[in-house]
């Protein structure tokens, strides 16, 4: 991919011949920066039309120019951006093309403005879009999560620290703890919009500029709450892109957090969850096998999005005021993340909605593993006003006795149990089922149903699925 290789039109003035093939190359972010061109045509006619009103171009050039860059637009649409790597990026290549279209009047375009305050623009206004997309998609995500969890405020799974069996707990509830990760996810894209949404064009090459511009003026038309206030800061901010990429970087953890338990909830030995078919794959040798690829790939996507995050942020690390070229760089670990999110996001938006959760398996897996062992511990707190310290070692040796003869702890009669300790009588079996424990974590943001039920409602009213009560 190449063009003509001599002397540059547009800055090629003080150069006696053209940029060597590696120069060239190396210099070129057309590749990249064309997916800019929808933010660099809205930002140059928002720039035209405020030179016009403000008498720094006749009114007459500015609608030619305009015009023009529609017409750029349309060709874009329909061909794609051409890449031709003398041009640059997509700002000249786009000012080439104006030029070619309507003649030397395009020149007018660039007055009182530079490359770094276009791209410092266009890169925002990206980023924006970026940045609403990844909230809405999130929101997808927790719509399907309160869903699958209103269905299964009941069902009873064991929960798990250090992946051993701990207490049981619902699957509604433990679906409800990614419905909190995806909100403070949201809400870092929302926080990270309010802080970025100052437009920096018309800070110009970096010093700000003579000519009498509106800045206010442009800030508004492209959605902008108003001008940056320091041109230096406005050419050389990448903040906005680094908070995206925090952003994304902390939900990726979440998603692939998500993906690790249906990858492991999908394995023989658990088979709590049968996977959707759209979003699984079979092997090529062994037939009988069905393989959580798109969960694997969300866990991997993660390590790639903290690695864009990474390059971004070792770019601008030690960069002096201004713009530097180093800067071109942000684009590409941006891009990438964007899109990996994205369908990281919908991956497990689509398995969160369609997996068949096998309640039977979780609960059968919730009644071995001695998971009540602290409800026992409890009863005999509140029955028998033994401190808890003193119940927990009481319970531990009622545990050791149940797993010497393979049983579950209810299964242990109370003369066993009386003879560790004489005060445990018989209503202590009530506490012991599963359901008796979930039911009994009722305090604020506790697994019983009723509790998982009531956040859940208050969930669907967030999301606007109901009208609240
Ligand atoms: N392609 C450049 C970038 O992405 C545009 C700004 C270039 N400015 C300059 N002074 N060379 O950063």
């Amino acid at each position: 991919m190449s063009g003509n290789s001599g002397s540059n039109q547009m800055w090629g003035g003080r150069f006696a011949s053209g940029p060597s093939a590696i120069m060239r190359e190396i210099n070129a972010s057309i590749p990249f920066d064309k997916a800019l061109w929808r933010q660099d045509i809205a930002a140059s006619k928002a720039h035209v039309d405020m030179l016009a009103v403000q008498g720094i171009v006749s009114h007459e050039d500015a609608a030619q120019i305009a015009e023009g860059l529609d017409s750029v637009a349309s060709e874009y649409e329909l061909n794609g951006v051409p890449e031709n790597w003398d041009l640059e990026d997509i700002h000249m290549t786009t000012e080439s093309r104006l030029a070619e279209l309507i003649g030397p009047v395009a020149g007018r375009l660039h007055t009182a403005r530079s490359r770094n305050d276009q791209v410092a623009t266009d890169f925002r206004l990206w980023v924006r879009d970026a940045m609403d997309q990844a909230e809405l998609g999130l929101k997808q995500l927790q719509i399907a999560l309160v869903t699958r969890a209103g269905e299964h405020a009941d069902s009873i799974m064991p929960g798990f620290t250090h992946l051993q069996t701990a207490q049981p707990v619902t699957l509604g509830h433990h679906l409800m703890a990614y419905y909190e990760m995806a909100g403070r996810d949201r809400s870092r894209f929302a926080d990270a919009r309010v802080r970025m949404n100052r437009s920096p064009l018309g800070a110009a090459a970096l010093a700000g500029t003579g000519f009498p511009i509106d800045r206010e003026r442009t800030a508004k038309a492209l959605g902008f709450d108003g001008p940056t206030d320091n041109s230096l800061d406005s050419v050389s901010d990448r903040d906005f892109a680094l908070d995206y990429l925090m952003a994304a970087a902390q939900c990726s953890l979440h998603l692939s957090r998500l993906a690790e338990e249906f990858i492991i909830w999908a394995s023989q030995p658990f088979g709590f969850v049968t996977l959707p078919d759209s979003l699984s794959t079979g092997s090529s040798i062994m037939p009988q096998k069905k393989n959580p690829d798109a969960a694997e790939l969300v866990r991997g996507h993660s390590g790639r999005i903290v690695g864009c995050l990474t390059a971004l942020m070792i770019t601008m690390k030690g960069l002096p005021l201004a713009y530097s070229k180093d800067m071109q760089d942000d684009k590409p670990p941006v891009f990438e993340a964007a899109s990996l999110l994205a369908l990281s996001i919908a991956a497990m938006t689509g398995m969160v909605a369609e997996a068949k959760f096998r309640t039977e398996r979780m609960r059968a897996a919730a009644e071995l593993g001695y998971a009540t062992a602290t409800d026992l511990a409890d009863w005999l707190v509140r029955q028998a006003n033994i401190p808890f310290r003193e119940a927990h070692h009481i319970t531990g040796s009622a545990v050791k006795l149940a797993e010497s003869r393979g049983v579950a702890l209810d299964q242990l009669p109370l003369e066993d149990l009386q003879a560790i300790d004489a005060r445990i009588d018989d209503r202590v079996y009530a506490a012991l089922s599963v359901d008796a424990s979930v039911a009994s974590r009722a305090s604020h943001g506790g697994t019983a149903p009723n509790e998982v039920r009531k956040r859940v409602a208050e969930a669907r009213v967030a999301l606007g699925l109901e009208e609240s009560a």
